[in-house]
């Protein structure tokens, strides 16, 4: 039990068909997040990590189970968090700054303040200059910042990240955690952020769920005691390590981080 749960999700159970064969990708999926916490999941490739989030933003419904957004059980949570899915998804037709409006047109915000409030941070996102541009003339991790960037400004009380840094190289990443965590303590923010980096999860986190390999379920969950605000040294720290260590033995005890029959 935590407080002011702002994200609850009781025996969520999630069932496809594939060729013609019931396919279970999530079974009986416990999860939490506070208000103004921030919560990371890992698990294997194929563990049901994106279908989990798509069911918390209202993209998908789940087989069974309970979904609960500030205490209340609702279908209707499309709109209520912000998501940034794991393919960047940005329209192709719209340049960079007005993908980077999209969610605050959508909240009725005025063409010319979004655009104000997008252009003060296009520079610190690597993508001053290219606002005019369309996406395909942007590289894959500048594709991944303008959507991450979207993401934020659309600015709800939730939001949930899948593979945010993925196409990033360390440097960048790396100021993007930081940038990210300094934007979430002065906000009062809940983040879900599914990834496949351990020192990222623990980095960033307040808690880290570990999933088993499909079909998912919260094998663990692991309160990172780490002091705030997190300092990159922090990750040479023996509690750093000690974490690291229990975290990884406990995804390889739940099948690793490859999704099942993947060749190594
Ligand atoms: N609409 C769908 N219909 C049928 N099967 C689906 C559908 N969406 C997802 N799946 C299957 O559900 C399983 C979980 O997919 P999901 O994308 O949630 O995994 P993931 O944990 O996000 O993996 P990764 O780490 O590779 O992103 C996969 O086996 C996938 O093929
Ligand atoms: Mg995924």
């Amino acid at each position: 039990m935590i407080q002011n749960e702002k994200i609850k999700l009781k025996a969520v159970t999630k069932r496809y068909t594939r060729n013609g064969q019931p396919l279970t990708v999530l079974e009986g999926v416990d999860f939490e997040a506070a208000e103004g916490e921030l919560v990371s999941i890992i698990g294997p490739s194929g563990c049901g990590k994106s279908t989990l989030l798509n069911i918390i933003a209202g993209l998908d419904q789940p087989t069974s189970g309970e979904i609960y957004l500030d205490g209340r059980q609702t279908e209707q949570r499309l709109g209520v968090v912000g998501y940034m899915q794991q393919r960047d998804l940005l329209f192709p037709w719209r340049t960079v700054i007005d993908n980077l409006v999209l969610g605050l047109e959508l909240q009725g915000v005025s063409k010319k303040a979004a655009r104000q409030r997008a252009m003060n941070l296009t520079e610190q996102f690597g993508l001053g200059g290219f606002e005019q541009e369309y996406p395909y003339a942007l590289s894959g991790g500048m594709k991944q910042r303008a959507a991450f960037l979207r993401t934020v400004l659309a600015d709800q009380e939730v939001f949930l990240l899948d593979e945010p840094f993925g196409a990033l190289d360390a440097l960048t990443r790396t100021q993007i955690q930081e940038w990210l965590l300094s934007m979430w303590e002065t906000v009062n923010k809940t983040i879900v952020l599914v990834t496949h980096d351990v020192d990222e999860a623990i980095f960033l986190s307040d808690r880290v769920y570990v999933m088993t390999a499909r079909p998912g379920s919260m094998r663990q969950v692991m309160r990172i005691e780490l002091p705030r605000p997190r300092k990159l040294e922090m990750v040479t720290w023996p509690e750093f390590v000690r974490i690291k260590a229990e975290l990884l033995s406990s995804i390889r005890e739940g099948g690793g981080l490859r999704e099942e029959g993947a060749v190594a």
